[in-house]
């Protein structure tokens, strides 16, 4: 898809466009709850899930289509003193260098990607007890002014809760959130469900909801 790499390099190059260097709030908040081991963040961009993982000690995976998206993750890692398996490949590409395999991950974070055709794989690349953490934008009735003007490539509601049906929810959620910066209003899914291994497992403590930063 040699047509996603040219558009995502060039808005990479624009100095207008900027991502985040915080991980997306669900994966901070929870980070102590979750499984060890290894990881793999699903069109990474520049990197700050993945950042964010190495230094909690995960061994990180992470790919993107984007060259530049690459350089700039690999070179804010370099400075941080991280390491990270940075994959160039477009991962819709079932031909690909990059080909996810059954039960290697015990963690995977895709954030602010559209990839519902993905999601079968996905979750078959959790190892048993492995856990996704997936955030994307929702259509909405309210104005949004972040995320793809094309409700194509938005989930509708409860999409992505329907698609993890077959795992363990541990945490669903539909909302509108604001730019820590510019206040800009989003709607936002977030999923963060187990690869059950059986009708008994254990779950995480409730979460006192006072204590819970806001993005
Ligand atoms: C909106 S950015 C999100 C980046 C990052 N996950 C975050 O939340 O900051 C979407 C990313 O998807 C990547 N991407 C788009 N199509 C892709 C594909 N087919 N395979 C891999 N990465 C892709 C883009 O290069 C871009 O970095």
């Amino acid at each position: 898809m040699t047509d996603d790499r040219d558009r995502w390099n060039e808005r990479y190059r624009d100095d207008d466009f900027e991502l985040p260097d915080d991980p997306v709030p669900e994966l901070a908040r929870r980070i102590d709850t979750l499984p060890e081991g290894r990881a793999l963040d699903v069109a990474t961009g520049s990197g700050r899930n993945a950042i964010f993982l190495a230094e909690h000690g995960y061994d990180v995976e992470a790919v993107d289509v984007s060259d530049e998206a690459l350089a700039q993750a690999h070179t804010r890692a370099d400075e941080l003193g991280l390491e990270v398996d940075w994959i160039r490949a477009d991962v819709t590409d079932s031909d690909g260098e990059f080909q996810l395999e059954p039960r290697e991950y015990d963690l995977i974070v895709v954030s602010f990607f559209y990839a519902p055709a993905l999601l079968p794989e996905l979750k078959e690349a959790l190892a048993p007890g492995g856990v996704l953490v997936y955030e994307h934008h929702l259509r909405s009735s309210d104005p949004v002014e972040v995320g793809p003007s094309d409700d194509r490539v938005r989930f509708r509601s409860n999409d992505l809760l329907r698609s993890c049906l077959d795992l363990t929810v541990l945490h669903y959620a539909e909302a509108t959130r604001h730019g820590k910066e510019d206040g800009r209003p989003s709607t936002i899914a977030t999923v963060v469900a187990r690869k059950s291994c059986g009708g008994a497992q254990s779950y995480p403590p409730e979460r006192d909801m006072r204590d819970v930063p806001r993005e």
